[in-house]
């Protein structure tokens, strides 16, 4: 089996006349299925498929990783280069009112409640539907091909993994904790372990991981590629992060996105060559 991973848009980029954006798209190509894992913010990630002459008529499937703004906005423009219904897979509550609270931050004076800024996905389900987008949400795991499956709810298992507070969501008329139940990765097995491909990894980086070890019944994990929120996190849960990545024995860590430069030198530093970034234009070969 060889996976080949192509990102389309990451905060930055690996080499002229791409967009960066706060946001991540990957393409991941499998022997036997193609999809996209997210679709970053905006129609970057399209138009840079574009520049790189990467073609996504062949694209099967798309996952979200969850329903922040920055891995769901461009599905309209990607869906324009896909030119076909394409199956969508999620969970229901990407739809959820999803909101980061910024305290004391005024950014309109006009605005009443602007220290709660809305960071869901930016259009309604219908109109990703009118452009080929057919939904397939749930919170079971959805094997995508005989190799590849989606995590389904990620469990809460580590004790120093934790959802970021600041993120809320919308109910019942009042702002509650919002703890990510559509936080979503997907995993691919291959002769060497498990390829996972990660959006935000809110509810943890190793949760996500032990997800994936148990759901697949595969006792390796082999590479992980994509975002993994450590860029709040503190040194301890950095080095819990690192020692259980080690005791794992994972042997490519190619971190993009929320990583942070913090956590991003802490990883490169304890894993050497197994690090390395991977943002907009970068092709990784499994
Ligand atoms: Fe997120
Ligand atoms: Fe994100």
């Amino acid at each position: 089996m060889t996976v080949r991973i192509t990102t389309l848009v990451e905060n930055t980029v690996s080499w002229a006349n791409l967009l960066a954006e706060w946001g991540l798209c990957m393409l991941v190509e499998t022997d036997n299925l193609t999809f996209l894992s997210d679709t970053g913010t905006t129609s970057a990630a399209a138009q840079n498929a574009l520049a790189l002459g990467v073609p996504l008529t062949g694209v099967d499937v798309i996952t979200i990783s969850h329903g922040h703004f920055d891995h769901t906005g461009g599905l309209l423009a990607l869906m324009q280069l896909i030119r076909k219904p394409v199956q969508v897979v999620g969970h229901p509550q990407i739809w959820g009112s999803k909101y980061a609270y910024h305290p004391g931050e005024k950014m309109l004076e006009y605005v009443t409640d602007c220290e709660y800024e809305y960071i869901g996905i930016p259009y309604a389900r219908a109109e990703a539907e009118r452009c080929g987008a057919r939904f397939t949400l749930g919170a079971d795991p959805v094997w995508l091909s005989d190799t590849v499956v989606t995590s389904g709810e990620v469990p809460m298992k580590t004790e120093y993994e934790t959802i970021d507070p600041m993120l809320l969501v919308w109910e019942d008329g009042e702002y509650k904790p919002d703890l990510l139940p559509d936080d979503l990765s997907v995993f691919i097995k291959t002769e060497k372990g498990l390829v996972a491909i990660l959006g935000c990894a809110h509810r943890g980086i190793i949760n996500h991981l032990w997800r994936g070890l148990e759901l697949t019944g595969v006792d390796t994990i082999y590479a992980v590629v994509g975002g993994t929120h450590l860029m709040a996190a503190d040194d301890e849960r950095i080095e819990k992060t690192i020692r259980e990545l080690k005791r794992l024995n994972v042997e490519v860590v190619a971190a993009s996105h929320c990583t942070g430069l913090h956590a991003a030198c802490a990883l490169e530093h304890a894993l050497g060559d197994a690090f390395r970034f991977n943002n907009a234009g970068t092709r990784i070969t499994l």
